[in-house]
């Protein structure tokens, strides 16, 4: 694979003219839902209703109807402590504000998965999204590789560490609900991701002076369990594919933006859906978010869970974990998607 170079450095330095690498013809086509006259309201869900018993029985029906109709909504009341979070919002910035240089000590390498750096294409003629990113292994503690975490801004590591256990709370909170929602016992999808992988990305989108000829990330759905995604300087961005549209997230200040992943689509044998989306920029403020990724480990098996197929047909096949997550990047590199490849 090749190396791409920062778009946070090309478009501090770029004139009118975008590269044309960046430039994506389809998306003269693109349908963008109006979200007054949508008519749908997108789900929000308030996390300490959930296990309210005066109330949780109403809210995790709505949970439900959020993952088998939407795939995705906004979760309120989350009950992470605010100084955790500003605490990740300003080392976020700190650190996309620090020296290429400076960031290119912990780079992503070719054939790496973690690190900094841009996402790695195959060829010169792949497009390339609108953003820098930075990921790495959060959990659980054997699979960090603390070589890829950055050590500036000096706090950041002990910031992430904070916010990373806060927010697989929140994962376990939500695995047990959707457990419960799916028929199984209460504990069923907490212990199947209870050793699993959680995976940061932070992303970084520069402006850009034709934004509309872009996109910060191309669309995708998401092949880890459940995506947890803050933004970080609250700037709209993200749209989901629905109706054959593209519908604008609309950002509610404190709130946090899960969605579902393949692997539950796979497990829950298509009840839940993982939603197509993508991310697009604009051309005045640079926007940052974070993705937390809860995903199996190796030992695990991807596949339907039989309680939940029952009489049901079986639309997805069972593959090792290490298999599959070996089949998601094959995957990509083809142009097609893990879902396809998991299909029966
Ligand atoms: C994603 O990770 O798919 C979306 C991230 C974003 O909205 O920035
Ligand atoms: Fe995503």
């Amino acid at each position: 694979s090749l190396k791409v170079d920062s778009v946070q450095a090309l478009a501090a330095n770029l004139g009118p003219e975008i590269p044309d690498i960046y430039v994506r013809p389809e998306r003269k086509e693109d349908i963008v839902a109006d979200e007054e006259d949508s008519g749908e309201s997108f789900p929000v869900i308030d996390f300490g209703r959930l296990f309210d018993s005066k109330c949780s029985e109403e809210e995790a029906a709505k949970l439900h109807s959020a993952c088998q109709g939407w795939g995705f909504f906004q979760l309120v009341n989350h009950g992470i402590p605010e100084d955790v979070i500003s605490k990740l919002r300003q080392d976020t910035e700190q650190f996309f504000k620090l020296p290429l240089e400076e960031k290119e000590k912990i780079a992503q390498l070719p054939g790496q998965t973690e690190g900094y750096g841009q996402f790695l294409v195959q060829s010169k003629k792949h497009k390339l999204d609108w953003a820098d990113r930075l990921g790495f292994v959060t959990f659980p503690p054997n699979n960090k590789q603390l070589k890829f975490w950055p050590t500036n801004p000096p706090s950041f590591r002990e910031t992430i560490d904070a916010y990373a256990i806060e927010i697989k709370k929140v994962a376990n909170g939500l695995l047990k609900m959707i457990s419960k929602n799916l028929g199984l016992e209460f504990e069923k999808f907490y212990d199947i991701f209870k050793g699993g992988i959680q995976y940061f990305r932070f992303n970084y989108y520069p402006p850009c002076p034709s934004p509309e000829k872009v996109l910060g990330l191309c669309p995708h759905s998401d092949p880890m369990g459940l995506t947890i995604l803050l933004q970080v300087n609250d700037l709209q961005g993200l749209q989901i594919r629905r109706k054959d549209r593209w519908l604008p997230v609309q950002v509610i200040p404190g709130a946090l933006i899960i969605n579902i992943g393949d692997i539950i689509e796979i497990l829950s044998n298509r009840k839940y859906k993982s939603i197509v989306h993508r991310a697009v920029v604009n051309n005045e403020k640079e926007r940052l978010s974070v993705a937390a990724f809860h995903s199996l480990n190796i030992g695990d098996l991807v596949g339907p869970i039989p309680e939940i197929v029952k009489g049901d047909e079986l639309l997805y096949k069972s593959l090792q974990y290490e298999e599959y997550f070996k089949q998601v990047v094959a995957s990509k590199l083809e142009g097609k998607t893990i879902l396809d490849h998991m299909k029966l």
